[in-house]
């Protein structure tokens, strides 16, 4: 688009300053050391109004290569906007963030471009938070690798929706050969489907953490979603599940066969994606299962020769989701697999997950904090809660509306369906909407 282009031009004459937030703020503690403290102070000496709005003095003090995921995220948003610049960019501002996160920093980015008349870009995969922090968006669409077109831009609810769409109309493209569709799928009865396990309630003390879950039950072809806040137990939880750690109470099945794609995934071996896979996965690999349903959809062809250590972080993903869906297993248990996806490998991740499990009748726990992601994998959910760092605890399985309205109730938003798409839509604070479905208790809308 021709905005871009102006954009670009001005920024390298420098007649503009632009701040920039990084896509990988892993690698900030790599090129920077020292405290949170230290990396606001260079940006500017008055930062502590930023402090309070992030919420940073309790780690203020810590050294950057100490903090976590989520924490070095939002440091590096802040020290972004403290920034005084013309142009604000951010890519990829939620990556380790929950929802309740995403929410706060959509917002606060927002505040650049309404109160102090900034011109603010974001880069963003997860579409229900796009949708809620810009007012235009850019579609990039083209070939994996080899190259990408911007389209003109559109106002955002639009352009998600041609986007899901697959076609552009104005410029009279087709960039996907199918349509991604949200259907609002009638909840599964699964008072009728046959359970696989009981599971019992867990308790795991660490130092300065002390996590229960709820017991509940898995069923046949059932995929449980798990959300909740960050540090609130719940890759401890899968962590047990996939025994992986003790719990200190209570028991696991032991004759449930588990596979489990971890939230960190490391990329240690020295072999390529194919021979990683074959070794793993033994016959299963070309069985015609497996190509068909978990390699094709999460497109390995792309990735099959390469090294498995020289993988960029999304498509490590692609190849650890796969492993773990090629396993002979009862439950699978996948933590934060959205993490590194773009849009429209998160929608397909999610409908192969899905599908998997259908087809095996077979059960997945999912964890996750995309909306749209969780809206589509899931036919059941967990809460998680509690005091994030301190203890934690957990709600259900519930059925999906349940579920929904319990997690969006703690988190304070409602989401309504777009006319035209199904697709979820975060509510305006306020709204006629948000008020009505607060009264009516149907804080994820169903209808
Ligand atoms: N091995 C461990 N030793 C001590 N504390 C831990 C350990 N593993 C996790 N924790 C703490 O337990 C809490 C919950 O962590 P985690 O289960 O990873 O949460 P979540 O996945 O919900 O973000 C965090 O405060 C974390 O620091
Ligand atoms: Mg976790």
């Amino acid at each position: 688009g021709s905005e871009v282009y102006d954009y670009l031009k001005r920024v390298a004459d420098k007649t503009i300053s632009v701040s920039f937030k990084p896509q990988y703020v892993d690698s900030i503690p790599k090129t920077y050391k020292g405290k949170v403290r230290d990396l606001l102070a260079k940006v500017s000496p008055d930062h502590s109004g930023i402090v309070k709005e992030f919420n940073l003095g309790k780690i203020l003090d810590r050294e950057i290569d100490s903090i976590s995921g989520g924490e070095l995220q939002q440091a590096a948003i802040a020290a972004a906007m403290l920034k005084d610049a013309d142009i604000y960019f951010f890519d990829e501002p939620s990556s380790y963030l929950d929802i309740t996160q995403r929410l706060k920093i959509a917002r606060k980015i927002r505040t650049l471009a309404e109160e102090k008349g900034k011109y603010v870009m974001v880069i963003e995969h997860d579409l229900a938070i796009m949708d809620f922090l810009a007012d235009n968006a850019h579609l990039i669409y083209g070939s994996e690798g080899a190259y990408g077109i911007f389209a003109h831009p559109q106002p955002v609810r639009s352009a998600i929706n041609t986007y899901l769409s697959g076609y552009l109309r104005d410029e009279n493209v087709r960039f996907r050969d199918h349509s991604i569709e949200f259907d609002v799928r009638a909840p599964k009865h699964l008072d009728k489907v046959a359970k696989l396990i009981n599971f019992e309630s867990l308790r795991k003390r660490f130092e300065s953490f002390d996590f229960e879950s709820s017991a509940g039950v898995v069923h046949k072809g059932e995929v449980i979603g798990i959300v909740g806040p960050n540090a609130t137990g719940k890759t401890t939880f899968v962590k047990m599940l996939a025994g992986v750690i003790q719990p200190d109470e209570g028991k696991i099945e032991k004759n449930i066969k588990v596979s489990y794609k971890p939230q960190y995934i490391k990329s240690e071996s020295d072999s390529n994606v194919e021979l990683m896979l074959r070794t793993a996965l033994k016959g299963r690999f070309d069985s015609t299962f497996f190509q068909a349903e978990v390699a094709h959809p999460l497109q390995l062809k792309h990735l099959i020769n390469k090294q498995v250590n020289e993988l960029s972080g999304g498509e490590l993903q692609r190849v650890a989701v796969a492993l773990c869906l090629g396993q002979d297993a009862d439950v699978y248990l996948l933590d934060e697999p959205s993490a590194y996806l773009d849009s429209n490998q998160r929608m397909e991740c999610a409908k192969t997950i899905r599908r998997v499990m259908e087809k095996q009748q077979t059960s997945g726990m999912i964890v996750d904090h995309d909306v749209y992601f969780m809206d589509m994998v899931s036919d059941s959910i967990m809460v998680f809660g509690g005091e994030p760092g301190v203890r934690g605890e957990s709600e259900g399985p519930y059925d999906m509306r349940k579920g929904m309205n319990v997690f969006l109730r703690r988190m304070d938003i409602t989401f309504r369906r777009d006319e035209e798409t199904r697709r979820p839509r975060i509510n305006k604070a306020g709204s006629r909407l948000d008020r009505e479905q607060r009264g009516w208790g149907e804080y994820y809308y169903q209808e």
